[in-house]
């Protein structure tokens, strides 16, 4: 018999070698090698809030332990939280569904995961508008289709229906949203999204509308989900939720999904044959998160608008930056190429030089799709936002 060297390479497989590492993930590794050193790193990397999960919702988790809801729940979730789900759209969108449509998942993460995996053939084109978060096109490539991506740029990253037609093909299934958007902040208004819709109902396309910072948008921005659209509107609709960012449970790990019974009942095959269910006791944290009071919201609203407002104005002082005004979420995403020079030519360049000669992290843009750009993150204290900003002024002012 045959035996396979022990040095032989892995083999892995065709789907997941086509994938590439996350560079948020990447750039938050290389903040923890250098705080290791010793060195005062200024992070601007991180995609979590810097609060913590509110008292009401550990509590919650703590008194379900000892209640001894410990085991194993519906793969859809329990009853409780989906309802808690159904009542929260209704009460904030007007917007009807079943328990037959809404399922909860590990992060929002899985729920884009379930709703692509079980869509998506080989062959398939999934619009991927850019800047996107670096997770949409590798789930797309683990799925075996393929992404198609939509520039922006000239709009200011604003997507629009005129943008999306001129993409589509005979082989587009399916197109993954982003409002408010992680990293350019932008936000589709109310009425461009509902033209967006109309587009895709006619042309009989799928939408992937990850709604992950739904809570996180600043005026005269308005809160939108597409969940609240005409019935006739959702039928090829997948609203992804999180729990992550608005209530600060990115460890929780927990999310969830609306789509119509069909899709639904596909999602849960993929969720019933690999996680199950999301943490019993996660799933009843996230419920008091949702029934429970909302004032945190709005305290880490007021603190990320304080400082959206002075981020912006430093970053405006310094010369060879621009930046549009994020509408949400809780990143800044200025055009660095009036920096690149000399030995610092593209994004990566400039965030790797940051980082060595300032010890500031921040995100290369072209993770994104968006070459010439980095993410800054003020999900960080002011006092670390006024130190890394004053880095990144140092850095630039000393290399152009
Ligand atoms: C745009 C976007 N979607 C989805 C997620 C996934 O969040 P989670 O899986 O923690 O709910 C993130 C996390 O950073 C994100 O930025």
């Amino acid at each position: 018999m045959m035996t396979q060297p022990a040095s032989s390479p892995f083999p892995v497989s065709k789907n997941v070698s086509r994938m590439k590492p996350s560079s948020t993930l990447a750039a938050m590794q290389a903040a923890d090698a250098l705080r290791a050193t010793g060195a005062n790193v200024v992070d601007f990397g991180a995609g979590e809030p810097d609060f913590d999960t509110p008292e009401n919702i550990k509590r919650a988790a703590a008194e379900a332990m000892r209640a001894g809801k410990t085991k194993y729940t519906p793969t859809a979730g329990t009853r409780e939280l989906q309802e808690a789900i159904i009542d929260f759209y209704a009460r904030e969108f007007g917007a009807r569904y079943e328990r037959t449509e809404v399922m909860a998942t590990s992060g929002g993460k899985q729920a884009l995961f379930n709703a692509i995996v079980s869509l998506i053939n080989p062959g398939d084109e999934v619009l991927i508008p850019k800047p996107y978060w670096v997770t949409f096109p590798e789930i797309v490539v683990f799925a075996g289709g393929t992404p198609v991506f939509i520039e922006t740029e000239e709009t200011g990253f604003l997507l629009t229906a005129e943008m999306i037609e001129r993409a589509i093909t005979p082989c587009t299934k399916a197109i993954l949203l982003n409002s408010p958007c992680n990293p350019s902040g932008r936000v589709i208004p109310p009425a461009e999204f509902k033209r967006i819709m109309e587009l895709l109902s006619d042309r009989g396309i799928y939408a992937v509308s990850d709604e992950c910072y739904l809570r996180f948008v600043y005026p005269p921005g308005q809160v939108f989900s597409a969940a609240g659209l005409p019935a006739e509107l959702r039928a090829r609709l997948c609203v992804a939720g999180s729990f992550s960012k608005t209530y600060a449970m990115t460890g929780w790990r927990m999310g969830y999904s609306l789509a119509s019974a069909e899709w639904t009942r596909a999602m849960l095959m993929v969720q019933s044959h690999s996680t199950s269910n999301p943490t019993s006791i996660a799933q009843w944290a996230a419920t008091e998160a949702l029934r429970g009071p909302q004032e945190s919201v709005a305290t880490m609203l007021d603190e990320y608008t304080a400082r959206r407002a002075w981020l912006l104005e430093a970053l405006r002082e310094i010369p060879g930056i621009t930046c549009n005004e994020p509408e949400g979420a809780f990143y800044a995403f200025p055009n660095v190429r009036g920096c690149l020079r000399g030995k610092i030519k593209t994004s990566d360049e400039f965030a790797r030089a940051l980082l060595d000669q300032e010890q500031t992290v921040v995100t290369d843009g072209a993770g994104f799709g968006s070459e010439g750009y980095i993410r800054i993150s003020y999900a960080t204290s002011m006092a670390q936002l006024k130190e890394g900003v004053h880095r990144i002024r140092r850095f630039v002012e000393r290399s152009i």
